[in-house]
């Protein structure tokens, strides 16, 4: 039934646009966010009548939502902690991710046991959550769009309560091939693409992973997609945002200090530098990024003192052990490479883990080179954004398993992520670029990667959906 103040259109995340810790004084602080749903939805304008339902995270968030306290525009579901813990966590974190960038140790992982059936059962909980509350405050022939991993059943629950509703879902993930995406319990697996299938139609950001998505389809489904509309959407970077954000005061500080920290080679240049910004992901293939690093200064010794490796890796998903123990990882190696290289001068390795968006882009202003290596990855805006930052045009050395490669290979260098001789090799590579070849192949990845500006990415949707 459609509330009084019924939304024409919706947006369904786990994380949403705000979040908010309880201070000392028991009082509540609001953070917002960034991201390309924020700039899409901030495209159709206030008047729109848009909600955006998202999932409470925290002990801060579940307090705001009890307190009553919230932005206009968005409901915060007060799901309890366990339950997240298991949907997030146990399914969504663990398997599905686990399943679309195929990270499983596959000897000894997974099994699905009694503990996994319990959290399946609560991330069917959670998602039914999600689909009465969409049901709940949706206007009569709204727009409802589904994002990502979380939120597979969403669009099938949401269609048996509302079937007037146009469905729409949007996978930021890679989509697993067939014979990965049959490790999953056959009944899960049917429950998933019957979930998806649901909708009217199906987002994702290149055509490898719509293409897999419908190999599964058309392996497990009777009739394969149907009905369901399958799209690609290649979200870009926002030049816009990006350019201006990174000339404000803190980023040009943050950039000294970099610059400082970074230090001058024996000729008295500034070093070469190589830079990485990324969540300490699993995916991201961060400790491989530094031993092919680390096999560059071992056999290209010209380099050594010479260039510094500029590594950010923010926190991300601490609640997993494995994300704990890769975390540890990326320390070990970067200091281990510190120690065997490193000189009273020089420090080989510059690794930060404190996450600050403006040290990223000034980090991304003086870049060299950057290094993008993921074993797979949905799309990697970090490609997408150095080249438009960077002041002097930047080298991109570019994994083929990123979903950047559709619409970047062309410039950048491209590395098979597992192969840590031949990255050494890129690495060298870009190093060596002329800076007027440099400077236009990054001009021509700027432009690439500024084709499809989020708030576009996000009214083609839309516009779709509604045809
Ligand atoms: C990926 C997912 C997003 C997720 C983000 C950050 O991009 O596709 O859905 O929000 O990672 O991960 P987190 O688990 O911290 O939300």
């Amino acid at each position: 039934m459609a509330s009084t103040q019924a939304a024409q259109v919706l947006v369904a995340s786990n994380r949403g646009p705000v979040s908010y810790q309880v201070a000392e004084d028991g009082s509540l602080h609001a953070r917002r966010g960034g991201g390309g749903l924020v700039s899409g939805l901030s495209a159709i304008g206030p008047d729109a009548g848009a909600l955006w339902v998202c999932s409470s995270l925290s002990d801060g968030d579940r307090e705001a939502v009890r307190r009553g306290v919230g932005e206009p525009g968005v409901r915060m579901l007060d799901i309890p902690a366990d339950v997240h813990a298991d949907a997030y966590n146990g399914v969504a974190n663990s398997v599905l991710w686990f399943v679309h960038h195929m990270l499983y140790q596959t000897p000894l992982e997974p099994s699905f046991d009694a503990e996994f059936r319990a959290q399946w059962e609560s991330y069917e909980a959670y998602n039914r959550a999600f689909a009465s509350a969409l049901a709940e405050e949706a206007a009569d022939g709204a727009t409802a769009v589904i994002q990502d991993y979380h939120l597979t059943l969403v669009p099938g629950m949401l269609r048996a309560l509302r079937p007037d509703l146009r469905i729409g879902h949007f996978s930021h993930t890679p989509w697993a091939p067939p014979d990965y995406f049959r490790v999953l319990p056959d009944d899960i697996a049917a429950a998933i693409l019957h979930g998806m299938l649901g909708a009217d139609r199906l987002g994702f950001l290149t055509h490898r992973w719509a293409d897999a998505f419908r190999a599964c389809c058309e392996a497990f489904v009777d009739g394969g997609v149907g009905g369901t509309r399958i799209g690609v959407h290649g979200l870009g970077a926002d030049a816009d945002f990006l350019r201006q954000r990174s000339h404000e005061p803190d980023v040009t500080e943050r950039l000294a200090s970099l610059r400082t920290e970074i230090g001058a080679s024996p000729d008295g240049t500034p070093r070469r530098t190589i830079v990485r910004v990324d969540r300490t992901e699993l995916s991201k293939n961060i400790v491989r990024g530094l031993h092919a690093y680390r096999h560059l200064l071992a056999t290209r010794p010209e380099w050594r003192d010479r260039v510094t490796h500029v590594a950010f890796a923010y926190p991300s998903r601490q609640d997993l052990a494995v994300y704990r123990d890769y975390t540890a990882e990326v320390q070990r190696v970067a200091a281990q490479i510190n120690d065997d290289y490193g000189t009273s001068a020089w420090t080989p390795v510059i690794l930060h883990v404190e996450d600050d968006f403006a040290r990223s882009l000034a980090a991304y202003r003086l870049a060299d080179v950057a290094l993008v290596n993921p074993i797979r990855d949905g799309m990697n805006l970090v490609a997408k954004e150095v080249p438009v930052v960077s002041d002097e045009g930047c080298a991109l050395v570019l994994s083929r398993e990123a979903g950047a490669y559709e619409e970047l290979a062309e410039d950048a260098i491209t590395v098979n992520p597992y192969d840590i001789t031949q990255t050494a090799e890129a690495l060298h590579t870009a190093l060596s670029m002329p800076p007027g070849e440099r400077a236009e192949r990054a001009k021509r990845l700027a432009a690439a990667a500024t084709a499809l500006p989020p708030a576009r990415w996000f009214l083609d949707q839309l516009n779709e959906l509604e045809a």
